[in-house]
């Protein structure tokens, strides 16, 4: 989910502003997630990396998370979908932490979608605990949609996107709608996966 910042920026607001569109860009796609043929669906929120941002934008982001939560949890667990919340929680506050293990509990019986929030996330920490502490990793990734123009993975689920197949595009998150998802899934099915395989094999 990229291009908060920008989305508002060129809009003459505040960046939190664009934050807050983005909240609802995430609340269109996990509804129209599951009718396209989304089984798993892994939003990146926060990465590890983002503490290095001023604290007012972070605080606003965690602010925005329990809210989400806080609003969407039941909705959620209505519409049949599981969430999880991936990332450290060492760092977050208590109280978001229980926000995170309430809605996690509630929606645990979810079979529509697997919604998975990453939140204070970094995949090379990822990879670093799953060896010392044997914990596992996500699964693989079918197909990875980066938003708002750059092409790169920016420390997201690095080991889980060995055979993912990539779709960019420019627009910024807060934009991205049904429509383009419906387009990188018609773009991904396109595609000829062979995971190392002859064509022929597959
Ligand atoms: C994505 O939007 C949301 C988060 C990383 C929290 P950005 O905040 O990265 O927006 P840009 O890239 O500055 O436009
Ligand atoms: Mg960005």
């Amino acid at each position: 989910m990229d291009g908060n910042g920008r989305w508002a920026t060129a809009r003459g607001l505040p960046r939190t502003a664009g934050h807050r569109a983005g909240a609802d860009a995430v609340r269109r796609v996990v509804e129209s997630a599951p009718s396209l043929g989304v089984e798993t669906l892994t939003l990146f929120a926060f990465s590890s990396d983002n503490w290095k941002r001023p604290t007012r934008e972070v605080t606003t982001l965690m602010r925005l998370f329990h809210r989400y939560l806080a609003s969407e949890a039941a909705a959620l667990q209505d519409n049949g979908v599981r969430l999880s919340v991936i990332g450290r929680r060492d760092r977050l506050a208590p109280s978001l932490v229980r926000q995170i293990v309430a809605a996690e509990r509630l929606t645990a019986d979810g079979r529509r979608l697997h919604l998975r929030l990453a939140v204070d996330y970094s995949a090379r920490d990822a990879i670093k605990r799953s060896v010392r502490e044997a914990s596992s990793l996500g699964p693989d990734v079918d197909l990875l949609i980066r938003t708002g123009g750059e092409r790169r993975l920016s420390d997201f689920l690095l080991w889980e996107c060995a055979y993912a197949e990539l779709h960019f595009i420019d627009k910024r998150w807060p934009d991205f709608d049904a429509t383009d998802l419906e387009q990188a899934l018609a773009d991904f099915h396109g595609r000829q996966r062979r995971f190392g395989a002859l064509p022929a094999a597959v």
